[in-house]
């Protein structure tokens, strides 16, 4: 089910680039490389690393726990993984910095960028994250994916990729699984109704009798309703889009 579209790259910058493997070999990244609409790959933010032993890292200026991702190491990596100057690659691709302070990644995020497809790199933080030059003059935008602090960029950018490659042609074995999930346009941005499978009682846990009853219509219809409900008791937790 390719597009005639190129695939997209997505780059995910990190000292552990082994972490990712496991994620290609399973839906959805595994689908949409086989597909042709996705080319993911992990690179060594040491490998270009301008200084001795490799070293990516330093201690803070002002004093502080921790230490601090330098920039020469990070554009070291960018400048020498992608073989171009820093200026050329920011107009070329989005550059984003992984921060619990930055935007909220969002299902509206995801649509919006799976569907430009511009060639993405995602930095990923360790210890106390980047000398901030890192996001003030190589990132072209900072995310988070959530208002919690993480131990690394790592599970943010796997978290990422999965949300935006899922949007991908191809990418999930069933197309109709993007049109009525948590956020879609077919539940006005709602959450997801519940679903149920045999057996058909469970301890004498049972399921709602109209979804044995084959009237599609009325199954909308509850499905719907069950949709608004759970909405109400618990929105999703973001808002799913800007329709102004
Ligand atoms: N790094 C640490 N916490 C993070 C978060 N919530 N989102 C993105 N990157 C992070």
């Amino acid at each position: 089910m390719s597009d005639q579209l190129p695939p997209w790259s997505i780059d995910v910058v990190t000292l552990f680039p082994h972490w990712l493997d496991w994620m290609r070999e399973v839906r959805p990244i595994r689908n949409a490389t086989e597909q042709g609409s996705l080319d993911l790959r992990a690179l060594d933010l040491r490998e270009h690393s301008p200084l001795k032993h490799r070293q990516v890292d330093d201690t803070p200026y002002g004093g502080g726990a921790g230490m601090v991702l330098r920039i020469d190491a990070v554009v070291a990596a960018l400048e020498g993984h992608y073989a171009q100057e820093l200026a050329e690659l920011r107009a070329e691709r989005r550059i984003v910095v992984l921060t619990p302070a930055g935007r909220i990644f969002d299902d509206a995020l995801a649509i919006e960028w799976a569907a430009e497809r511009r060639p993405t790199t995602i930095l990923c933080g360790r210890y106390e994250g980047f000398d901030y030059r890192v996001h003030e003059h190589v990132a072209t935008e900072e995310i988070s994916v959530g208002p919690y602090v993480l131990s690394g960029g790592e599970p943010a950018a796997m978290a990422m990729v999965d949300a935006l490659v899922r949007k991908l042609p191809g990418a999930l074995g069933n197309e109709g699984s993007l049109d009525d999930e948590t956020f879609s346009d077919a539940l006005a941005g709602g959450a997801e109704y519940p679903h149920y499978t045999r057996p058909a009682d469970f301890r004498g846990w049972g399921v709602p009798e109209i979804l044995a009853g084959g009237h599609h219509g009325e199954i909308a219809k509850w499905r719907l309703a069950q949709s608004a409900a759970r909405t109400e008791r618990q929105p999703p937790a973001a808002a799913p889009r800007d329709d102004s």
